[in-house]
C-alpha cells in the first residue's frame, strides 16, 4: 500500500517513472511540496524535467507511481478530470511560452479566467498586467512584443486565477540577465502573494539559489542531497 499524503501538500508526487516505449526517461521520483514552498529541478537536458512537470500538471502521465495535486490522485481521474482539476489549481508557464498569436495580450492573460467562467476578468486582467511591468499593452497582439515581454505575458497568464501551484519551465532561459532577474522577482512576489508553490525547472544557477530546495532530476530519481 503507498503511503498517506499529508494533508497540507500542495503536490506529492510518489514513486513516479515514465517510459517510452521500451526507453526509460526517469524513475522512482518522490517529491512533496508545501504551500507556499519554491522548489527548483535542475538537470541534464534530456533527463525529463519537461516531460516530469507535464506528469505533475496531467497533461502527461508516468507509467508507475501517483501524483496528487491539492488531494485529487490524478492517476485515478479521467481526462476530463484531470482537465478540470488542472485548470482550477495550475498555472503552467512552458518552455516555449504556447501564447495563442490571435488573441491579443489582455485576452491571452484573461483566458484562464475565462475558462473557469469568472465574471471579473477586467480587473484581474489589469492587475497582472501591472504586475508584470505590461500595463498599457493589453491590446497588442504577441507578435509585437519581444522575447521576455512575451515571457512575462506567460507568467501573468499562468497566475492570473491565483493557482495553488505554479509549474514553470525554464521561464527565464531566452532572457538576458536583467530581466530574467526581473521575471524571477514577478515569479515570487505573485506566488508568494497568495502563498502558491512553485516548481521551476531552471538551467539558471541565479534563478535556482533563489529556491528553498534544489532537486537533481537524473534517471533514477532526484539524486541525494551531497
Ligand atoms: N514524445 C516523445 N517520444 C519519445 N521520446 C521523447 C518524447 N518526448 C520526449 N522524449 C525524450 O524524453 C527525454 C526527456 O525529454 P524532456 O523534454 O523531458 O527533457 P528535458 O530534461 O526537459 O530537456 P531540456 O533541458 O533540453 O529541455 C529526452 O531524451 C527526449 O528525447
Ligand atoms: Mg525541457
Amino acid at each position: 500500500m503507498s503511503a498517506p499524503v499529508p494533508a497540507r501538500a500542495t503536490l506529492s508526487v510518489q514513486g513516479l517513472g515514465k517510459r517510452y516505449g521500451a526507453t526509460p526517461v526517469f524513475a522512482d521520483v518522490s517529491l512533496e511540496v508545501a504551500p507556499g514552498e519554491f522548489v527548483a529541478i535542475v538537470g541534464e537536458s534530456g533527463v525529463g524535467k519537461s516531460t516530469l512537470l507535464n506528469c505533475l500538471a496531467g497533461l502527461d502521465q508516468g507509467d508507475e507511481g501517483r501524483v496528487v495535486l491539492c488531494g485529487h490522485d490524478l492517476g485515478a481521474a479521467s481526462d476530463e478530470q484531470r482537465a478540470l482539476i488542472r485548470r482550477a489549481h495550475v498555472g503552467f508557464v512552458f518552455q516555449a511560452f504556447h501564447v495563442l498569436p490571435h488573441l491579443d495580450v489582455a485576452q491571452n492573460v484573461g483566458l484562464p479566467l475565462l475558462l473557469l467562467g469568472r465574471q471579473d476578468t477586467g480587473e484581474r486582467v489589469a492587475a497582472m498586467l501591472e504586475a508584470v511591468g505590461l500595463q498599457g499593452l493589453g491590446q497588442r497582439l504577441p507578435q509585437q512584443l519581444s522575447g521576455g515581454q512575451l515571457q512575462r505575458v506567460a507568467i501573468a497568464r499562468a497566475l492570473v486565477h491565483r493557482p495553488a501551484l505554479l509549474l514553470a519551465d525554464e521561464p527565464t532561459g531566452n532572457l538576458d540577465p536583467g530581466t530574467a532577474a526581473r521575471v524571477m522577482d514577478v515569479l515570487l512576489a505573485q506566488t508568494r502573494d497568495h502563498d502558491a508553490s512553485l516548481v521551476l525547472v531552471t538551467h539558471s544557477e541565479a534563478a535556482a539559489a533563489r529556491a528553498d530546495r534544489v532537486l537533481h532530476l537524473t534517471s533514477l530519481g532526484f539524486r541525494p542531497p551531497a
